[in-house]
């Protein structure tokens, strides 16, 4: 089974000093529900505002898939309460639970979930005269495993319709007996202002008052002892009366097979706790867990049996003793599974929460899915932290661990908010998929930030990295202090070819020239068709389609349009009949999706099955054409590079339509990447590749496939600003660091630190951090001090300035916090207040300005600052889709693709947050503290009000949010209570498995409120231990 031996290597680890931060309790960050505080750690101690934070930090450039996050967690309450009373019921009842355990555990049906599809498959054939006919129909073996159709398995813990809240209960038989009126949700629209006389306004700068008010919660708490637990009980009616208020959702019965089970599982997790701790290698029933993670890993996953290189790299000595690892094995090797073996023991038997960081939103969004019905069978929490949610700092969980799931910028913020309060201890494991992304760029400084600051703060805490492309592995051990796994096995054979005029060649590693003639191109094309398709694009994929999946990589999004456009053009009108209904359907959901408006291009495309996909889409429609795709509904993606590294998309066949990314040259890595899509395990059982080439690149192209994957090198130096400048300032910020020596002695231990001879051979590193520290200094965002302790030598110390503080908690560029001082303080001279306008355009991202093409001839006529005129320009934009909320309508006014419009709308909404807490460290700016709240609420949650409960649980974008919402499942209890197989009978094209994943999305996200909740009465109900005892008296 294996292709390629393990290979082992070691480096020590060794000891780094642990900086203890200052424990800071506080809740600040604008997405978090207002009613929730963090417990404080020391008595009038003042609320810091979010560390770092975040929801202000916009994932990178490609993460388009920006959520959105809930500012009402009421509903929540509700289930906490009901938790808490099952805890209790728990504990009363768990002797007679274990007397009946044995039978009531068998009661639980295990069924495997990959199922293989028999089907017709049609076959394609071409006529001798030229162009493409019809089909031929036999028998054979169909393996879109995917498809959701037949899949009838049921999860553990799902429930059925007993368990549905009464509103819905009454709903799904009125759905039987009646037909249903569509609700149609009547949005208010603001009074709509002529832009320019606003910018006459703000030009002449009247004066106005902002008229936000602020909410209030009146939570009213009876008073009662933290001991008695009646007492307690009696005060959690209270609450439940009091804060469910209108509730309608009645709350589940305790369901006595479920305790049972819980029973069971923490018997279990106890024995593999012992287990873990008394034993170097697997003893426990399954990898030191319980036996039930091994039942889930088939009822989720279908996967029987672990391939023989996850369990030797399970069992590696290195990892039972917690030495950090890296491990490299190809795409589609089952990585994965194994971060996630290590992780559940990490949560489970080690009882310390995890960090896993995934590079894009919609990664993350797929994982919280995937591993929520884990955290629920296995009584852990997920916790998503992408786009616009997740909380700084976490909530500490008292009761349960948790998993955060994050993008690269996300994660960054959650270990800053975790080393300044003190709790980077907390984190048992950190997880970094995709590992070689240290080398792209600024995201690859922020994640070189976080792995080296885990490094420098704690020294308990385990790193693993994983990837399929890496080169220069010793750099990132030495790096990482990490050992090294790595396997060339891949469960389905990947065949690499390479197109040059009509031959194909294959990829062969033992010919001279690394390429083996293969075979020549069956076609006849017309010499029409051969003008207009030169690369023979029809012939290669009607090779594939309609029966197997295709993706065309094309090098720029018109180019995707463009090569859709001209397939369909030329292909047989037969293919339109392939899953005909099926494809309408889809046109109608992009059509809602739109609000009435659908692609030109999509719409004559989508009829024979084809469709492209590019960031110039809104992340709904993304979604939906993902999910057509994933069923077979379509068969042909033709789709850019950001595609590669993104959601798990099947394909038989993968095609480089040329080896270029926009106009540059393909890198091995991102060849390997794209190629890496065809035959994925337990989807496909062959995969193959194809790459156009032109005569004129076939020098290149043979380096291309023979040459090793790049090297990974630090991007700290190369991105000075948001590299090594932001890195230094938050050393200081967090005290991490207090002066040259120690900010040296942190640098050493970063990438950049190994490689750093290799990258700047003028400089040491020293003077690089000199210079750096310099620059932070003389834009006064750090300033030196002198202290002169007995006896010794001065010693210069480092202190940040208010300046400082404020661009590191609002995780400012360096580069831009000068210009955003000036602008806010000019502001303050006159702010036009009558609409968000002149806000707006000063919560406009300054690096949106650089794409951005205003088609204003009048003010390029004038002498006029073009960063200053382009983001009016946005401004506008997004001042019409705040009145609007409408993407489309927008996109079309100011022709702009709808993808880049969402994408100005997310970051807009991250660097208001990102304003808002730069205003909180200046005094000075106090009155943009009120205004840019409301404000950063609005670009947040630019939806109707009622679908954002819906819209906070992983993976539900708008439209489906509607949908939901259309049909009675109004809030995330809802949600969380209801049975998927009814969800899947409500809503329109929704299959199991996606109802499945939303379900325990919802489930997970409602415990994890309801937890939260539980802390915040636990620590208001704490008796404090500060005062003498004279002045307490014992509360009734
Ligand atoms: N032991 C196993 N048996 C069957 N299927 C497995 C096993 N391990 C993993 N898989 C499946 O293989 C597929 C690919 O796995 P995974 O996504 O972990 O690959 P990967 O190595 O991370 O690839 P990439 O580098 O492309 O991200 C998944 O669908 C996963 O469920
Ligand atoms: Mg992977």
């Amino acid at each position: 089974m294996e292709g390629g031996g393990p290979a082992v290597r070691r480096r020590s680890r060794s000891a780094s000093a642990c900086k203890s931060s200052r424990d800071r309790a506080r809740s600040r960050g604008v997405c978090s529900p207002p009613a929730r505080k963090r417990p404080s750690s020391g008595a009038g101690e003042e609320p810091q505002p979010a560390p770092g934070s975040p929801e202000y930090n916009n994932d990178s450039e490609e993460d388009m898939f920006g959520d959105y996050d809930s500012f009402s967690g009421n509903d929540s309450l509700l289930a906490q309460v009901d938790d808490m009373e099952q805890e209790c019921i728990q504990s009363i009842d768990l002797t007679s639970c274990t007397k009946n355990m044995e039978e009531k555990a068998t009661v639980e049906p295990a069924f495997g979930y990959l199922q293989l599809q028999n089907a017709k498959s049609k076959e394609l054939i071409f006529s001798a005269a030229g162009n493409i006919i019809g089909f031929k129909t036999e028998e054979e073996s169909h393996v879109r495993t995917t498809s959701e159709q037949d899949n009838r398995t049921l999860e553990p813990g799902d429930c059925f319709l007993d368990d549905l809240p009464s509103s819905q209960l009454l709903y799904f038989e009125e759905m039987n007996k009646t037909s249903v009126d569509s609700r149609k949700s009547s949005g208010t629209k603001e009074s709509a202002n002529d832009m320019n006389s606003c910018l006459d306004k703000m030009l002449n700068q009247s004066s106005c008052h902002h008229n936000a008010e602020p909410t209030k919660i009146n939570n009213e708490l009876s008073p009662s002892t933290t001991s008695n637990m009646s007492k307690r009980k009696s005060l959690k009616d209270h609450l439940k009366n009091t804060m469910t208020g209108n509730a309608k959702a009645q709350t589940p019965q305790v369901s006595r097979t479920k305790l049972l089970k819980e029973a069971v599982l923490s018997e279990e997790i106890c024995v593999a706790k012992k287990t873990i701790e008394t034993s170097s290698v697997d003893v426990g029933p399954f990898y030191g867990l319980p036996s039930k993670v091994k039942d889930l890993l088939v009822q989720f996953r279908g996967i029987e049996n672990l391939y023989e290189w996850q369990h030797t790299c399970l069992t590696l000595e290195s990892l039972q003793q917690r030495k950090n690892l890296i491990y490299s094995l190809p795409t589609s090797g089952g990585k994965t599974l194994v971060a996630e073996i290590l992780i559940l023991q990490e949560l489970l038997c080690r009882q310390k929460d995890v960090l896993m960081v995934l590079p894009y939103v919609a990664i993350v969004q797929e994982k919280v899915w995937a591993l929520s019905s884990f955290g629920i069978e296995l009584g852990f929490l997920v916790e998503e932290y992408a786009g616009s949610k997740g909380r700084f700092p976490p909530i500490k969980r008292r009761m349960k661990k948790s998993l955060y799931i994050a993008t690269i910028e996300k994660g960054h913020s959650l270990v800053n908010s975790l080393i300044e309060t003190g709790r980077v201890g907390d984190l048992g494991l950190v997880v970094v998929d995709e590992l070689h992304m240290l080398g792209e760029g600024s995201r690859g400084a922020t994640l070189e930030m976080i792995l080296a600051k885990i490094l420098y703060a704690s020294k308990t805490t385990q790193i693993i990295g994983m990837s399929a492309t890496l080169n220069n592995v010793g750099d990132l051990q030495q790096f990482l202090q990490a050992e090294y796994y790595a396997n060339n096995f891949r469960p389905v054979e990947l065949k690499e070819y390479v197109k040059i005029q009509d031959s194909i060649y294959e990829v062969d590693n033992k010919a001279e020239n690394g390429l083996t003639f293969s075979r020549l191109l069956n076609f006849k094309y017309s010499s029409n068709l051969q003008k207009m398709d030169p690369d023979h694009l029809i012939a290669l994929v009607t090779e594939v389609i309609p029966n197997y999946s295709c993706l065309i990589f094309c090098s720029t999004k018109k180019n995707c349009e463009n090569v859709a456009e001209m397939i369909c053009k030329y292909l047989n009108k037969e293919y339109r009949n392939h899953r005909e209904k099926e494809k309408q359907d889809l046109i109608k959901d992009l059509k809602n999706i739109g609000k009435g408006s659908l692609c030109p291009v999509l719409k004559r495309t989508i009829p024979f099955g084809i469709a492209y996909h590019h960031s110039g889409l809104t992340s709904d429609e993304r979604k939906r054409i993902e999910e057509a795709y994933s069923a077979g509904v379509l068969c042909l993606l033709t789709c850019t590079s950001t595609l590669a590294a993104g959601v798990n998309l099947p394909a038989r066949r993968v095609i480089l339509r040329a080896p270029y990314v926009a106009t540059k040259f393909l890198k091995k890595n991102q060849y390997k990447q794209m190629i890496g899509r065809a035959g994925r395990a337990g989807i496909d059982n062959a995969g193959e590749s194809i790459l156009i080439v032109q005569e004129k690149d076939k020098h290149l192209v043979r380096d291309l496939v023979n040459s090793p994957l790049e090297n990974c090198y630090s991007n700290l130096f190369l991105e000075f600003t948001k590299g090594i400048q932001s890195l230094l300032l938050s050393l200081v910020g967090l005290k991490i660091a207090r002066n040259p020596e120690e900010i040296y002695h942190f640098m050493c231990g970063t990438l950049f630190g190994v490689q750093q001879q290799f990258l700047s051979k003028e400089k040491s590193l020293s003077d690089i951090t000199r210079e750096a520290l310099g620059c932070l200094i003389e834009k006064g965002l750090l300033k030196e001090k002198m202290t002169c302790e007995k006896e010794q030598k001065s010693q210069s110390n480092l202190e940040i300035t208010q300046l400082g503080q404020a661009t590191y908690k609002g995780s400012i560029d360096v580069a831009y916090c000068d210009a955003l001082y000036r602008d806010l303080k000019k502001g303050l001279e006159g702010l036009v207040l009558e609409s968000c306008l002149h806000l707006l355009y000063l919560t406009t991202p300054y690096d949106m300005t650089y794409h951005c093409r205003p088609d204003w001839m009048i003010y390029f006529r004038q002498d006029v600052d073009n960063g200053v005129v382009n983001r009016l320009y946005l401004s506008f934009v997004l001042y019409s889709l705040l009145k609007e909320t409408n993407i489309w309508n927008v996109s079309e006014k100011f022709n702009m693709s709808r993808g880049y419009v969402q994408n100005l709308l997310n970051s807009a909404a991250s660097f208001s947050s990102c304003v808002l807490h730069f205003s909180e460290e200046l005094e000075e700016f106090w009155v943009y503290k009120a205004l840019l709240t409301e404000l950063t609420k609005r670009l947040t949650y630019c939806v109707k009000a009622e679908l954002i409960p819906l819209m906070e649980v992983a993976g539900v974008l708008e439209s489906r949010a509607k949908q939901l919402y259309d049909s009675g499942y109004k809030t995330l209890a809802h949600l969380a209570n209801s049975d998927p197989e009814t969800l899947v009978k409500m809503i329109e094209h929704l299959s199991r498995r996606q109802a499945r994943q939303i379900v325990s999305s919802a489930k997970m996200l409602l415990r994890e409120k309801a937890e939260a909740l539980q802390e915040e009465v636990e620590e208001l109900l704490k008796v404090p231990t500060d005062t003498s005892e004279g002045l307490l008296t014992t509360l009734p």
